[in-house]
């Protein structure tokens, strides 16, 4: 595999300030590569030093094996896509999309045939001529990927391309954009604070938090895996519990065993588990489940493809079940008895 983007103890200082701290990872060519954090933990900053807008305080960052130290912006292979898009609203169309390649001087018959076929790219075949007033939020997007895209940059860098639109709008945009990278091949590095987003388009994820790197993985190893309390909670949410180990179960205080995975983590300590809201059943009876408990429903929300409960156990812990609308007899009442289970695999042991 070849690397494309390298970052190596990569930290950037505000005065006091650490945006970035002590930051490696490595990109493939031809990923579709995600940074995903809360608001604050270092994405931008991050994603600016790769582009050069920013100068790291420490480390080094590497492109197609190049260090980047000294290497200007312009210089560089990278095209970035701002949080806020940064069209030119007193262009048209075309003269945005164009503008990158006027500026690198490439003759203009060149730039007539890379700007429509930008445009076919992105299907608003014919919009030369519209104004940016004149586009709707899912097309001022998309204009805003192929201008940066028709300079063939070898990595695309995109800082939360879809933040101002609506869910269906960025829904759509999402499979556009696996579809964009799909065809033009290029290397995307792309900036999310929103896991469903992250977990949909990416080949590789780099969860941060307060600056630093917190885990890297698949989408799945980071939805099925977390490796800490944050990654377990942050990613999708999540249900704890914590207990002492004994003998392939951990002993929940007011609450009973749960059995677990029989795993390295024999030693008696305290253990955290964590089980995701999907991962639970809940019914009037339940059979064929490793864990089963007595709780009561205390809030139900119908979200048409599924169905949140919230669940008040027995040692007085709330949990949160997400059960499918599918197969769904009916939605069980606010004070209602129910039974909550899992199986033992789905029940992560965090720390
Ligand atoms: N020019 C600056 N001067 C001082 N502090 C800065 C500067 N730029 C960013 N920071 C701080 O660095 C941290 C990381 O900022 P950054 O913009 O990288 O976060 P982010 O992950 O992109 O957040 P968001 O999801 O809100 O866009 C924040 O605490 C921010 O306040
Ligand atoms: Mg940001």
């Amino acid at each position: 595999m070849k690397i494309d983007v390298e970052l190596k103890n990569v930290t950037k200082k505000y005065g006091e300030i650490v945006a970035v701290d002590d930051v490696s990872f490595a990109v493939e060519r031809g990923q579709f590569f995600s940074l995903l954090g809360p608001s604050g933990c270092g994405k931008t900053t991050t994603l600016r030093m790769i582009s050069g807008f920013e100068t790291p305080t420490e480390g080094e960052i590497f492109i197609e094996g190049k260090p980047m130290t000294n290497v200007p912006p312009f210089k560089r292979p990278t095209n970035l896509v701002f949080q806020n898009l940064a069209l030119f609203p007193h262009m048209n169309v075309f003269d945005n999309i164009a503008f990158g390649l006027r500026i690198k001087k490439v003759p203009e018959n060149e730039i007539q045939k890379r700007v429509k076929e930008m445009l076919e790219l992105v299907r608003l075949p014919g919009y030369e001529k519209r104004k940016i007033s004149q586009l709707s939020g899912g097309e001022k997007q998309r204009i805003a990927i192929v201008r940066a895209l028709v300079n063939r940059p070898a990595v695309l860098l995109l800082d939360e391309p879809l933040g101002p639109l609506d869910l269906k709008l960025r829904e759509e945009m999402i499979v556009e954009l696996k579809r964009i990278k799909r065809e033009v091949g290029t290397t995307f590095i792309y900036v999310t604070h929103d896991q469903g987003e992250a977990l949909t388009m990416s080949d590789k994820i780099v969860v941060m938090n307060k600056g630093k790197v917190v885990q890297i993985g698949t989408p799945m190893e980071i939805y099925e895996k977390p490796k800490s309390k944050f990654v377990a909670d942050f990613i999708g949410g999540t249900n704890f519990f914590e207990g002492k180990y004994t003998d392939g179960a951990v002993e929940v205080d007011g609450l009973g065993k749960i059995s677990i995975e029989s795993g390295a983590h024999v030693s008696k300590k305290t253990l955290l588990l964590s089980v995701k809201p999907e991962k639970i059943c809940i019914g009037k009876k339940l059979k064929k489940v490793d864990n089963i408990f007595d709780g009561k429903v205390t809030e139900s929300f119908y979200q048409g493809r599924a169905i949140t409960y919230k669940v008040l156990l027995e040692n007085d812990s709330l949990i949160t079940v997400v059960a499918p609308s599918y197969g769904m007899e009916r939605v069980f009442g606010i004070g209602e008895k129910v039974k909550v289970g899992w199986n033992k695999e789905d029940a992560r042991v965090i720390t």
